[in-house]
């Protein structure tokens, strides 16, 4: 069996800079037409002069000219009407992280009124910049997501005309504010379809599944099964590839991050012929995200076939989702 693949993006990704961009934007570059790009880097990503420069190693380190890395900057509510418009062109998102919340996020937002954050989202309407969240508060960690969902709501009921991206869903309560108001979108990554916390920490501890926001109970992986396997409009895939190395992993102190980006058309294209829904993977890896964010990436054909994929240990010195394991498809070639 066989299926193509026109122009894939993944809408949530992390890159890094130095050596660890090297090893795996080449890795995304091959298999993606674009990615939306995390700010996340130390120091964030917070002017226009870093984008143009992280775009530009992005591009050199990425060995593929049909490859569109979507920059992102790093929220502020410092940033005014006028710095927004000037950066405008250079961005296609801003992304907001609570402080603190994961991986290089001091930086984040710590006041979550809507008096103060207004300035900021209300020229990012204005102009058309669409806003993604780390939906996440600093609660009980298997409670963290919903108990954002109310801020989900305020933001989306105060500013109608921002497009906000609920990013990497990982519970059944934010599907259903997803669906309440029509500006929310939200991303599915590929390990929040396929585990649950059992698969993290249920038997030994598998750091290499330890993420943010932590996999959670079944009804809410069956709840992001239903609306990724229709493709409904809203959703998209955003991988949250979060490469970290080996010695950061099986460490005490384990960095949150799944590494997917190099199974993830595999994988993806493997649960979908299961749950029988092949045919709706096109919209969920691509159709939907040049919808929502009104963009026409690169031509890129992933032609993938049934096929076993064995999937390599280590890429560099990072270990990927599905090591050592075997997966059902595998992509076959790109034109
Ligand atoms: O698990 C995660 N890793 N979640 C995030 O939100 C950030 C990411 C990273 O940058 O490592
Ligand atoms: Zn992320």
């Amino acid at each position: 069996m066989e299926f193509t693949l026109h122009s894939p993006l993944d809408m949530h990704l992390h890159l890094r800079d130095g050596a660890m961009l090297e090893t795996v934007a080449p890795l995304s570059a091959k298999e993606f037409a674009g990615a939306l790009v995390m700010p996340n880097l130390v120091p964030p990503i917070t002017s226009k002069e870093m984008v143009k420069e992280y775009k530009e190693q992005i591009l050199q380190a990425s060995q593929d000219g049909r490859f569109t890395p979507y920059m992102t900057l790093f929220f502020k509510s410092e940033y005014d009407y006028d710095f927004l418009q000037d950066v405008k062109d250079t961005i296609l998102a801003i992304k907001l992280y609570p402080a603190g919340i994961t991986t290089n996020s001091s930086d984040g937002v710590d006041n979550f009124s809507l008096d103060a954050l207004a300035p900021t989202l209300e020229a990012m309407s204005e102009l058309g910049i669409p806003l993604c969240v780390h939906g996440e508060t600093n609660g009980f960690v298997m409670d963290r997501e919903a108990e954002f969902v109310p801020i989900y709501e305020r933001l989306a009921k105060r500013f109608p005309n921002l497009t906000i991206i609920m990013e990497h869903i990982t519970t059944k309560e934010a599907v259903e504010a997803l669906m309440c108001y029509e500006n929310l979108y939200a991303t599915i990554t590929l390990h929040h379809l396929y585990i649950t916390l059992d698969d993290v920490a249920g038997g030994l501890l598998q750091p290499h599944l330890f993420c943010k926001p932590i996999a959670k109970r079944p009804e809410d992986r069956m709840a992001l099964r239903k609306v990724a396997f229709m493709a409904h409009e809203k959703v998209m895939f955003g991988s949250d590839s979060a490469p970290h190395p080996r010695s950061k992993k099986e460490a005490p102190g384990c960095a949150a991050g799944v590494f997917t980006a190099p199974v993830a058309l595999a994988a993806l294209a493997q649960i979908f012929e299961e749950a029988g829904v092949l045919e709706n993977l096109q919209k969920f890896v691509s159709d939907n995200a040049q919808k929502i964010y009104g963009i026409t990436p690169p031509k890129k054909e992933v032609r993938l076939i049934k096929a076993p994929f064995e999937v390599p240990e280590k890429f560099g010195d990072v270990v990927p989702m599905f090591a050592g394991q075997k997966l059902s498809w595998r992509v076959e070639r790109v034109l």
